[in-house]
């Protein structure tokens, strides 16, 4: 098989980092363009340490032809907003894009712009761009040029309930999704919230019900419903490195839905889906999936009294499974190769 030449738009940022990381251990992809637009381009190695002796290149400036020219994919690590651009010139240029931010995973360009608070510049490509969820929509990001990768948390939350809402399992108007991430989801950039004095021992939610991921996560349920499905989404910052857990409640539809019956749907969507554990006999933890592309998921139904309730647990590392990870499964399916390779190494 031919060696795919890729190249990373923002290679000095976290998911960058894992993406040069994930690509170096693939058996059919080099890293061959590091693309930052920084005044001083850094040697790679000399950003990351970790990477000497194993990748030594040097950064090039942005340069959407001449990265069409020498590559087959770009991934692009960038900050919403500031991706967009660089995706629309590198389309144009004739390269197939895998876009990490959250420029193209919205379909309604509207609902981004409310949400994101910023004009969407390409609704042109926004209207072919695949949501790349590789368990759910494998047929639409194989033939896609561009792709959305999913965000993080919504990874972890869509794999977590929509086995049970295909099956009609659950009570699609009472979804609540409790979920706690590491540092790392915030980025490598300074942030004075995010200093260790500040996130030390300590442990607090945001954006309760108004993160930018609440409308991304329901857009996907409504999706494998076929009508819309709202749900109430929120994020706990956890004093760690990397890792997401989300604990999400949910009412069973029908008084005689069993474990067996929840069980048997998570067991008929994932069977041979390589990057979904279930763990019946252990709970997902944030230690388990560290490192790799996996997505660890447990179900309970909960009997108390007059208390009915499902309640899944669903674990991933967030810049793998949530970020760089999915990516190089998304390249994968793009270009028909085995999914799972450079993944499980
Ligand atoms: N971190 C996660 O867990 C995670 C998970 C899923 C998705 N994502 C998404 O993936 C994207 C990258 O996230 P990240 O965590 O890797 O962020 P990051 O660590 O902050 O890195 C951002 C990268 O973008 C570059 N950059 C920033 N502003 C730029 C500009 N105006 N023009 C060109 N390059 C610019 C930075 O370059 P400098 O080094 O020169 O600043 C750096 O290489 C974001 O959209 C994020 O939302 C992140």
């Amino acid at each position: 098989m031919k060696t795919l030449r890729t190249a990373i738009l923002g290679p000095t940022g976290y998911t960058g980092y894992w993406l040069i990381d994930l690509l170096l251990r693939h058996p059919h992809a080099e890293v061959s363009y590091l693309a930052s637009a920084r005044d001083e381009l850094p040697r790679i190695d000399h950003e990351f340490p970790a990477l000497a002796g194993r990748c030594e290149l040097t950064c090039r400036p942005i340069d959407a032809q001449a990265i069409a020219d020498e590559c087959d994919v770009a991934f692009a690590c960038l900050p919403h907003k500031t991706a967009m651009t660089h995706v629309a010139a590198l389309l144009a240029a004739g390269v197939r894009v895998v876009d990490l931010s959250a420029d193209y995973r919205l379909s309604d360009a509207d609902l981004y712009e409310s949400v994101y608070q910023t004009p969407h510049t390409d609704r042109d490509n926004l209207k072919h761009a695949a949501y790349g969820l590789p368990e759910l929509f494998a047929d639409d990001i194989r033939d896609a040029d561009l792709v959305a990768n999913p965000g993080c948390y919504p990874t972890a939350a869509a794999l977590g309930v929509a086995p049970l809402i295909e099956r009609s399992l659950i009570d699609t108007a009472d979804i609540v999704i409790n979920a706690a991430s590491g540092t790392s989801g915030a980025g490598r950039s300074v942030k004075p919230h995010l200093h260790f004095c500040e996130v030390n021992e300590a442990f607090y939610a945001y954006a309760c019900g108004e993160h930018r991921h609440q409308p991304e996560i329901e857009q996907t349920l409504s999706r494998v419903k076929g009508q819309p499905v709202q749900a109430l989404f929120v994020p706990h910052l956890l004093p760690i490195d990397r890792g997401i857990l989300e604990t999400i409640y949910l009412s069973p539809k029908d008084s005689d839905v069993s474990i067996d019956d929840l069980w048997e749907a998570f067991v008929d969507a994932y069977a041979d889906k390589p990057f979904v554990r279930l763990c019946r006999d252990r709970m997902p933890n944030v230690k388990h999936v560290r490192d790799t592309n996996f997505c660890d998921i447990a179900v309970k139904l909960v009997e108390q009294g007059d208390v009915r309730k499902v309640v899944v647990f669903s674990a991933e590392d967030n810049l793998i499974k949530g970020a760089s990870g999915q990516a190089v499964q998304n390249m994968n399916v793009m270009f028909g190769m085995d999914e799972t390779a450079g993944l499980l190494t």
